[in-house]
């Protein structure tokens, strides 16, 4: 547990301003700040950060929180380590031990042994071979201790250790590194060993190559597991991070030799996937970087088509997309040993923008002297451009193609849709709630208590109390915040909430009133409603009273009572 003091003080120090623009960009625009929202698919600034009071809303998907819950939700960790990591951001640090559930705990534990396990292999007496196979493919020691590769060999021993450990056959099946028929077997076979991270560096999976001719798979890899998932894999991600930030660039590639290979000629900004075509999840993951991402996928029509639908997928997140393609051999690995790597990183210092690499793309198989084939071309260049948003980039295209083919360019104007079109498009995920009145009362009231501590103080010297459990305890949570801190903010109480069971409830009110500020001037009127909502369910107990009640007399006296409250309730319509 954070002592309250410490993340109210963290909290005070750290801009939400500065750090989420760490982030994402923002504009400035009036009071606030705006941005495209990560929390959903957009390319619209629908995200505001208020400098003045704290916190974020985004006014498509409803999100809404302070600095934490956006540090939070962007990284997916948790609210302590949230508050640890913005603690880092400005220099404060917290004395709080990031602790995994101990289930997953024991996985990567079962991991490191297994790795420890492959990387003996590779130096014993029977792992010459496989060594042998690394040196000839230019891999040796000080890469394969930097990568910790190792190897597995045909036998069982590995699942034979893990069982002498005590970790259960069930641990070791579920993990991926063991099958079982009648006996338990290892997965890995035979093959060079490569650990894959997760982001922080813990191994989650492997990857096997075979090296020995097999007629099988090139590549295995781990199944998938509670601490592995494929799509949000990038291999190398761990290393490569910060030394994306440093460069201002990113390279995706395919293949985890050819990251391997880069990263020995020192360019170390490199990532991979694992076999599969870039996800939502990898772009995300990329983008937290906000940096240039460069695309290097083979020399071949599966790279070619695996540049488009990746730099397609980056672009939907906002993220600076470029491409490099190298010919004469079939990926960077392959190139770097045939060419050097001082050609190579010429020709990666100059990569053309993805949108440049498309009109590559639209010239391929067409001979653009025949009016059909140049015709087609025009065409999915206005296509084109009607997807982007940068006008500059629409105008010097046209000319070009005027320059280039004489096309008439108001012709080709007037083929562009207007942007304003294109802008109203964005869709509202936003689900608008249907309220019955008392609960709609109850939320304006308690965020105009958000708002101002005047409206506190009115709540607990003519109220109190309301009788629905939710908002109820969210209001007399806003007192007691106000009563332990003598004053009240709507960021700290965020973090004060963050435990609540009705938690996504405050935030929703937050983010709903940002949006429609209520009339200050009905807070009054607000009180009367609720104070006659109170009267009927006082009502309504007494007449379940009434019901069980045998005496006569007491029967009498709730009569009275409810005759009463009836009256008064009347006056106050
Ligand atoms: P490549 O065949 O390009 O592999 O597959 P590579 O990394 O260049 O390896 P070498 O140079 O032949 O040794 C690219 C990626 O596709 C996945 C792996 O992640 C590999 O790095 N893959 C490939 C598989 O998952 N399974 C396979 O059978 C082949
Ligand atoms: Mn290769």
């Amino acid at each position: 547990m954070i002592p309250n003091e410490e993340i109210n003080l963290i909290r005070n120090k750290a801009n939400i301003v500065d750090v989420i623009s760490s982030y994402i960009n923002l504009e400035p625009k009036g009071k606030n700040y705006f941005g495209v929202c990560p929390f959903h698919d957009d390319h619209n600034p629908s995200l505001s950060v208020s400098p003045e009071k704290q916190i974020y809303t985004c006014f498509v998907c409803g999100v809404s929180g302070n600095v934490f819950s956006f540090v939070k939700d962007y990284e997916n960790i948790t609210f302590p380590e949230a508050v640890k990591l913005v603690g880092i951001k400005i220099g404060h640090n917290v004395d709080y031990k990031i602790s995994e559930n101990k289930m997953n705990h024991e996985y990567y534990e079962i991991m490191n042994l297994a790795n420890k396990y492959y990387l003996n292999n590779l130096k014993s007496k029977e792992g010459l071979f496989a060594k042998e196979y690394l040196n000839k493919r230019k891999i040796f020691d000080e890469t394969i201790n930097e990568f910790n590769i190792g190897v597995s060999f045909n036998d069982n021993n590995l699942s034979k250790l893990l069982i002498n450990k005590k970790y259960t056959e069930k641990q070791i099946i579920e993990i991926g590194l063991a099958n079982k028929s009648d006996n338990l077997y290892d997965v890995f076979r035979n093959r060079i060993m490569f650990p894959i991270n997760n982001e922080k560096g813990d191994i989650v999976a492997f990857s096997g190559r075979i090296y020995n001719n097999e007629d099988t798979n090139k590549y295995i890899n781990s199944k998938e597991s509670i601490i592995f998932k494929k799509s949000n894999i990038l291999y190398n991600y761990d290393k490569a991070k910060s030394e994306a930030k440093k460069s201002k660039e990113i390279f995706i590639v395919e293949g985890f030799l050819d990251v391997i290979r880069m990263y020995t000629i020192g360019v170390k900004n490199v990532v991979a996937t694992m076999g599969t075509a870039l996800t939502k999840e990898h772009a995300l993951l990329l983008k937290k970087l906000n940096v240039k991402i460069i695309l290097l996928m083979d020399n071949d029509e599966a790279g070619e088509k695996s540049t488009l639908s990746a730099g397609e997928e980056l672009l939907k997140y906002d993220i600076n997309v470029a491409v490099v393609r190298i010919s004469g051999e079939k990926d960077p690995d392959d190139y770097i040993i045939k060419n050097g790597e001082n050609k190579f990183k010429e020709v990666i210092k100059n990569p053309i923008s993805f949108f440049d690499y498309k009109l590559l793309y639209f010239k391929k198989n067409k001979d653009l002297n025949k009016s059909k084939d140049l015709a087609s071309y025009i065409n999915a260049i206005i296509d084109e451009l009607n997807n982007v948003n940068d006008d500059i980039l629409k105008e010097v295209t046209i000319n070009n193609l005027n320059k280039e083919f004489g096309v008439d360019k108001n012709l080709l104007y007037s083929k562009l849709i207007k942007k304003e079109v294109k802008l109203k498009e964005y869709k509202i995920v936003k689900k608008p709630l249907k309220l019955n009145k008392n609960k709609k009362i109850s939320e304006t009231l308690i965020y105009m208590m958000l708002k101002d501590v005047k409206y506190i103080r009115k709540y607990e010297k003519d109220l109190g109390y309301i009788p629905d459990k939710e908002y109820g305890q969210i209001a007399n949570d806003i007192l007691a915040f106000y009563k332990i801190n003598k004053d009240f903010n709507i960021a700290d109480f965020i973090s004060f909430e963050t435990n609540n069971e009705y938690y996504e409830t405050v935030l929703r009110i937050i983010n709903n009133y940002e949006y429609n500020e209520p009339i200050y001037d009905e807070f009054d009127d607000y009180i009367l409603f609720i104070y006659k909502w109170i009267k009927e369910e006082q009502i309504n107990t007494l007449l379940k009273e009434l019901k069980t009640e045998s005496d006569i007399n007491k029967k009498q006296e709730i009569n009275d009572l409810i005759i009463k409250l009836k009256r008064e309730c009347e006056n106050n319509d």
